[in-house]
């Protein structure tokens, strides 16, 4: 058997886009209310009956020109009132899960936001349900390890937040974690320090944004005060040398999504994104999509993207995809036996 540093350097770079997209690896960030493709937006418009503020497909892909986290997040949420039934969400979720199975994604962890439906009086059991049942078709029909994590909205209060965890309790076998996401700035995470307390003492996985727009200090307050076990995002703590140290040494995941950062500005370009700095500073970083269908690309599109516009190399990508299986909260026999296939697939490449 040749040793991997012998097949990393033998791999060519015009043949890193195959190797990137035939890869196995784990998905640990993307919303599924942001794989609503404005195709299926207007299906689902048409088949509930709801009006949206756009004329036409193309109109609504028009709208998609983001200055910042929040100029993204009022779009986001307009087009998740389309979604009413428990089929839609089923709908959305398969969706994404078949593009999933094409990108070679072994397992995927996805949000969800369910004050954003149960807002509009849409049940929280309609929204488990419909999310749930995709993710038991996606393992049987397609290969597809699927699990949820439920979001609070930070923008919302912690009482609203106590009142989703209520009505979610009565499904708690079908999530496995709570994150916080929506706008960041204005609402650092010890607001919701003690749900995040009772979901602890729950048993659930615990994540959160922070470090996406927000400063160093917000990620310090996920880590100290909620004790979350991953950070999506996390791009701002490379601001702060200690903060790197800390997530190094704790080997706490960054959930990194590049493009959702090139498309709300979070970096000028993507040849200046700082992935390639997190993974030479020996943080386990991890590549995402976040809102795939609102940031021009899935999770191979990211990969392909990223390492043109910045250089990395193969080794970087089997480290990638190695640190998705690792950071994952799926079992240690799954784990190892997608860490087995990634190696085999290298071995083969
Ligand atoms: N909700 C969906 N996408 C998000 C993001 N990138 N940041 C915060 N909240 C989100
Ligand atoms: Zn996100």
């Amino acid at each position: 058997m040749t040793s991997h540093a012998q097949n990393f350097s033998a791999i060519p770079a015009d043949r890193l886009p195959a190797l990137l997209r035939g890869m196995p690896k784990a998905e640990l960030h993307m919303h599924i209310e942001g794989s609503l493709e404005p195709e299926l937006i207007f299906a689902l418009a048409q088949r509930n009956g709801v009006a949206i503020p756009y004329a036409s497909v193309e109109d609504l892909r028009r709208a998609y020109a983001f200055t910042n986290l929040q100029s993204f997040l009022d779009i986001y949420y307009a087009g998740a009132s389309v979604l009413l039934k428990e089929q839609d969400f089923y709908d959305m979720a398969l969706a994404y899960l078949q593009r999933a199975a094409a990108d070679n994604v072994l397992r995927t962890e996805m949000f969800f936001d369910p004050q954003t439906h149960t807002a509009r009086g849409v049940a929280m059991e309609t929204v488990v349900n419909g999310l749930h049942r995709a993710c038991v078709d996606a393992q049987a029909q397609l290969g597809v390890s699927a699990a949820l994590i439920l979001c609070f909205l930070r923008h919302l209060s912690e009482e609203e937040a106590f009142e989703t965890l209520e009505q979610a309790l009565p499904h708690r076998d079908k999530f496995i974690g709570v994150g916080l996401d929506s706008s960041e700035v204005g609402h650092p995470p010890e607001k919701f320090a003690r749900v995040f307390a009772r979901c602890r003492e729950l048993g659930f996985h615990l994540v959160a944004h922070a470090g996406e727009e927000g400063p160093p200090a917000y990620v310090w307050t996920a880590l100290d005060l909620l004790k979350v076990e991953r950070v999506d995002h996390g791009v701002q703590s490379s601001k702060d040398a200690a903060l790197m140290r800390r997530l190094a040494a704790d080997r706490i995941p960054l959930t990194v999504c590049p493009l959702s950062n090139l498309k709300l500005c979070v970096f000028p370009d993507l040849a200046q994104h700082n992935i390639g700095a997190l993974l030479d500073a020996g943080l386990v970083a991890t590549v995402n999509s976040d809102d795939p269908a609102y940031f021009g690309g899935y999770v191979n599109e990211n990969f392909v993207q990223t390492f043109a516009a910045t250089g990395l190399t193969a080794a970087q990508a089997y480290a990638l995809a190695q640190n998705s299986f690792t950071a994952s909260f799926a079992d240690a026999a799954a784990k190892r036996a997608w860490q087995d296939r990634l190696q085999g697939f290298f071995e083969g490449f």
